[in-house]
């Protein structure tokens, strides 16, 4: 049975608008675990664009299922990550100026330096995966730098607009999970994953855990509504 584990990104984004203290990532956390997800994702993006440093370490005291810190291999970043010793780090490749990750990371052309980032994080005993393409080149090299999961991005498949272009891409998931599996590498997925497309990838059955974010706390906002409205109401009549 796959697993969700939920990206709260979007909650510090809101937050940072108004370089605040509400929403709060901590009572996000809260409420995603006791909501029976497995896990909570946070991406320390170099330009603390939305989580921050004190969501990172806040959140690891006293989470209570597993922690999944994405980040890109800069050594500010790499530095947090070893002190607060999440549960797994997620490398992603990181561009200033892109809404969101755009694509996977190039593992296959950067076998050298990855394999030796893989083996600190080892040496403090966190586990380490690579967010890759469906592509069986950077699957085989996530493989052989000793990482031990990927995480598949799903972006392209979600983002397609025609049935032929969702079965190419869903395709590509397929192949590049069964060849992970195969290689002994345990098997995540995510972005732009959604109520409507997750559970054709859920069916095949080697998914470990989906990483979703953008289209939970999207939903959250109309469940939601309706109770933060009455809420307030009440307050002010
Ligand atoms: N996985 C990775 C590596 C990501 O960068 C993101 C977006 O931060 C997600 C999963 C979640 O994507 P989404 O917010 O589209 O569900």
């Amino acid at each position: 049975m796959a697993k969700l584990n939920v990206n709260i990104d979007h909650v510090a984004t809101l937050r940072q608008q108004r370089l605040g203290r509400e929403p709060s990532t901590f009572k996000a956390a809260k409420i995603v675990e006791a909501s029976g997800a497995a896990g909570i994702t946070i991406h320390l993006r170099e330009d603390r664009r939305h989580i921050q440093d004190f969501d990172v370490y806040g959140i690891r005291k006293f989470i209570k299922t597993k922690l999944n810190l994405e980040m890109a291999v800069s050594r500010d970043v790499v530095a947090v990550a070893l002190k607060v010793k999440p549960h797994w780090v997620t490398l992603v490749p990181e561009k200033r100026q892109e809404l969101t990750t755009e694509g996977g990371l190039d593992v296959y052309g950067q076998k050298k330096k990855l394999k030796a980032i893989v083996k600190i994080f080892h040496e403090k005993k966190i586990l380490v995966s690579m967010f890759v393409d469906p592509d069986q080149k950077q699957v085989k090299a996530s493989a052989e730098i000793g990482a031990d999961f990927i995480e598949i991005h799903t972006g392209t498949y979600a983002d397609a607009l025609t049935q032929t272009a969702v079965d190419k891409e869903f395709l590509k998931i397929k192949e590049a999970a069964v060849t992970a599996k195969l290689l002994g590498l345990r098997i995540n997925a995510g972005h732009g994953l959604n109520y409507e497309n997750v559970g054709r990838l859920r069916k095949l059955g080697i998914i470990e855990e989906f990483s979703i974010g953008h289209s939970i706390i999207s939903e959250a906002i109309f469940t939601g509504l309706n109770t933060a409205v009455r809420k307030m109401i009440r307050l002010v009549k």
